[in-house]
């Protein structure tokens, strides 16, 4: 089967460079990205292509070169389904906020809703591809959904195709993928056939080497492992880090030492204020459930911890700000460099940030924040979606400038939450000269020229070396 025409249902940070990524490559398909969100596909659609709603380096040349050849941003989401030969989900999936499961278990409404309208508007044979990250077993879920067509002659092949994409390096993520994972039933022709189909538009750019194959159980437990094991490194980096902070290793130091064993590697092991996103901590959460579900009490355990770390990591960080500064921040200017989960994304999804400044908040400091990407609304609706005090006193607690002098002026202490380049660019000794003394700084990212700033005048914690002037 050639596929002619994909609809791609969800034009988030998935769904739109994904699909931006694949009409660029394959300019003979012709790729329509639908969305309810009426203000979001306007974004894409926008002439202004730095007004795309996911920014990402180097988005802005693919979308100009296939949007309106063989990209298309709508809301005409019906039509776009009937008229394709793939249907892509790619709608979000966060935590439940209630019920069985609040706070762990994947919420599968928007995905179920999207399965009702395929089968309900479908009047011809579909492959049917969840891209959101799901729980293992979705895919069942959605086929008793699809097989339900009241009676119409359609089938539909459903595949897995979990995204690896990483935000901030999505494109090149796209164009060169380690690997491609696509899970079908490999049992039956029709199966076969439409991992067929999914792998022939991914053979445009990507080796075939490089693109494997599974049963889709395989393929959905690989896209929530892989998540999990990537975050794992990352909390037990960060606990070495208190110990470091406790001896006289560094944490740097360490990291390298065991990175270059090959057997172990390199990435992953910055230490930081603590991993963010929207994909780790929702998917070792949906982990733990899963394991849950099925009596195994120790998996649960085990993977539970590497949340359970995370979590700490942000308190501390926050926590060791409050104590440094004389044990009350009540009513100093805390000035935050960053809010995203990481440099070059706008997105701020599980942010450390937004836990740090909850802290600092519930401790009465007064808060200025800069970030070069993150919208203001976009901070406080984080902040408010916590719950933790009225959106009167997030708005009075926090302030947002497009400044980062200006953020800093005054302050008892800079806290660095994001790693963004332009971060080391700046004028160290003007900020400093501005700032309340004894000028106080946090390195949640292990980014700054500490000695160099030290030589200025401040006074530098960065995380996991032992902090001897503090
Ligand atoms: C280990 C370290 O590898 C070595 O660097 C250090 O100097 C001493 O400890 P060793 O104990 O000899 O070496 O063997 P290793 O190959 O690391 O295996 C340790 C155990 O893990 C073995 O029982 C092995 O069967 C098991 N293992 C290893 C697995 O079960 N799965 C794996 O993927 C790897
Ligand atoms: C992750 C996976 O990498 C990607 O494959 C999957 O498709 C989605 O989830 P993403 O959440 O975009 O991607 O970012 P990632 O680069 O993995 O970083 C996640 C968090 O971990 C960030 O907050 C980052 O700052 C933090 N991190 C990462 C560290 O603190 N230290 C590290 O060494 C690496
Ligand atoms: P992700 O990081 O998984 O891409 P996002 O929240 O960025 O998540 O994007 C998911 C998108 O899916 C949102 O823009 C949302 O409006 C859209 N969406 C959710 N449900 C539906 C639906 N039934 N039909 C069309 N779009 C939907």
């Amino acid at each position: 089967m050639k596929i002619k025409s994909i609809c791609c249902i969800g034009a988030g940070y998935v769904g739109g460079p994904t699909m931006a990524v694949i009409a660029q490559k394959c300019p003979q398909v012709k790729v329509t990205v639908v969305d309810i969100n009426e203000a979001r596909i306007n974004a894409w659609n926008d002439k202004d292509l730095s007004k795309l709603p996911v920014y990402e380096p180097g988005l802005d040349k693919v979308v100009e070169e296939a949007r309106g050849r063989n990209l298309f941003f709508s809301t005409q989401v019906d039509q776009a389904i009937d008229e394709a030969d793939m249907v892509f989900i790619s709608v979000n999936t966060p935590t439940k906020t209630y019920g069985k499961g609040k706070g762990m278990a994947a919420d599968l409404k928007y995905i179920e809703l999207c399965a009702r309208q395929i089968a309900r508007v479908a009047t011809t044979d579909k492959i049917v591809v969840e891209k959101s990250t799901l729980p293992v077993r979705t895919a069942s879920a959605i086929k008793s959904i699809l097989d339900n067509t009241n009676g119409k002659d359609v089938k539909f092949q459903i595949l897995s195709n979990p995204e690896f994409l990483a935000e901030g390096t999505a494109v090149t993520d796209l164009l060169n993928p380690d690997r491609v994972l696509i899970g079908g039933d490999n049992d039956t022709t029709e199966g076969k056939e439409a991992i067929e189909a999914l792998v022939s538009i991914y053979a445009n750019w990507v080796p075939k080497e490089q693109i494997l194959t599974t049963n889709v159980w395989s393929s959905e437990l690989s896209k929530l492992t892989a998540n999990a094991f990537l975050a794992q490194r990352v909390s037990s980096i960060n606990s070495l880090s208190e110990l470091c902070e406790k001896t006289e290793a560094d944490v740097n130091e360490v990291a390298k030492a065991i990175g270059m064993d090959s057997r172990i590697g390199s990435k992953f092991l910055k230490a930081s204020v603590g991993f963010g996103g929207s994909c780790f901590q929702k998917d070792i959460l949906n982990l733990v459930y899963i394991a849950k579900t099925y009596g195994l009490t120790e998996v649960a355990d085990y993977w539970e911890q590497v949340i359970i770390m995370n979590d700490h990591q942000k308190r501390r960080f926050a926590h060791n700000i409050i104590s440094t500064l004389f044990n009350t921040v009540s009513g100093k200017k805390i000035a935050f460099l960053g809010w995203a989960f990481k440099k070059d994304t706008n997105d701020t999804r599980e942010s450390a940030a937004i836990y740090v400044a909850d802290e600092l908040l519930s401790e009465q400091s007064q808060i200025s924040v800069y970030d070069p990407k993150v919208e203001t609304e976009q901070m406080y609706t984080d902040l408010d979606y916590l719950n933790t005090r009225s959106s009167e006193e997030n708005r009075s607690g926090l302030s947002v400038t497009q400044d980062p002098y200006e953020t800093c002026k005054d302050a008892h202490a800079i806290a660095i939450l994001t790693e963004w380049d332009e971060f080391k660019t700046y004028d160290w000794q003007k900020i400093y000269d501005q700032m309340q003394k004894p000028a106080f700084l946090f390195d949640g990212r292990g980014l700054l020229d500490i000695p160099k700033l030290e030589e200025i005048g401040f006074v530098c914690y960065k995380i996991g070396s032992s902090n001897k002037n503090l």
